[in-house]
């Protein structure tokens, strides 16, 4: 249930591949992949025709969360570039639940992310539909930034919902993540934790996935 994912942000982008086929070597459970165009956050990574070339390294699942301005107009691309799992931004400028449709039709799971500003209960209309809710531990952007322990509730609220409503639904959070934060989170409820600086920076990512594991798999 629980599940590591390390964010191949914080990788060494000069040899991606390997970072990814290293990271499926050292357990990892999937892989984030960022994928941010500069407008609806202010920096800019990779799109479609990456992930495509890292699915031809790696059998992990594919957990690629798109900060992007019109998710809509992209998702077929990401489909077929290899997804497993897309998940969007409630702020975004799509519309919610056609782009949720449309990743489902396309038959690759969906998850519906908020940002710190943004409240909980936004995505509550969609939870049926969904296989995982985001809540951002710090403003979408950049990596290596500071966890947001007050986002906690935001992770209890969508936990407690779930349960009442008999879904199973895997809640990730994802920013500042770390040996020093993970009991929080996991202990909040969030069973998919996002990665990347605690591990890339790791002397042993391998080591560092597992501990974080164990840490969280406390709560479970
Ligand atoms: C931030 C990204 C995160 C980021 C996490 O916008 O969505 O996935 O890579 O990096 P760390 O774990 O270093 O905070
Ligand atoms: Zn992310």
């Amino acid at each position: 249930m629980v599940k590591i994912s390390p964010s191949i942000l914080s990788c060494d982008f000069s040899k991606m591949g390997e970072e990814c086929i290293n990271m499926e070597k050292c357990g990892a459970d999937w892989l984030h992949i960022d994928v941010m165009d500069g407008h609806f956050v202010p920096n800019i990574t990779l799109g479609a025709p990456i992930v495509k070339a890292l699915r031809k390294t790696s059998s992990l699942t594919f957990d690629v969360h798109l900060m992007i301005s019109e998710p809509y107009k992209y998702i077929e691309d990401f489909v077929k570039a290899g997804s497993d799992i897309i998940t969007f931004h409630y702020e975004c400028d799509s519309d919610v639940e056609k782009t949720i449709d449309l990743i489902r039709s396309l038959g690759c799971k969906a998850g519906l992310s908020v940002k710190p500003g943004t409240p909980v209960e936004k995505v509550f209309p969609y939870l049926d539909k969904l296989s995982m809710v985001l809540v951002m531990t710090v403003e979408p952007g950049f990596g290596g930034q500071s966890f947001m322990a007050d986002m906690m509730p935001k992770v209890t609220a969508v936990r407690e919902e779930c349960k009442k409503r008999g879904l199973d639904v895997d809640i990730q959070v994802d920013g500042g993540i770390s040996m020093k934060t993970i009991d929080e989170a996991a202990k909040a409820g969030a069973n998919v934790l996002v990665a990347g600086s605690a591990v890339f920076g790791a002397e042993s990512p391998k080591d560092m996935i597992a501990s974080l594991r164990e840490a969280a798999a406390k709560y479970f």
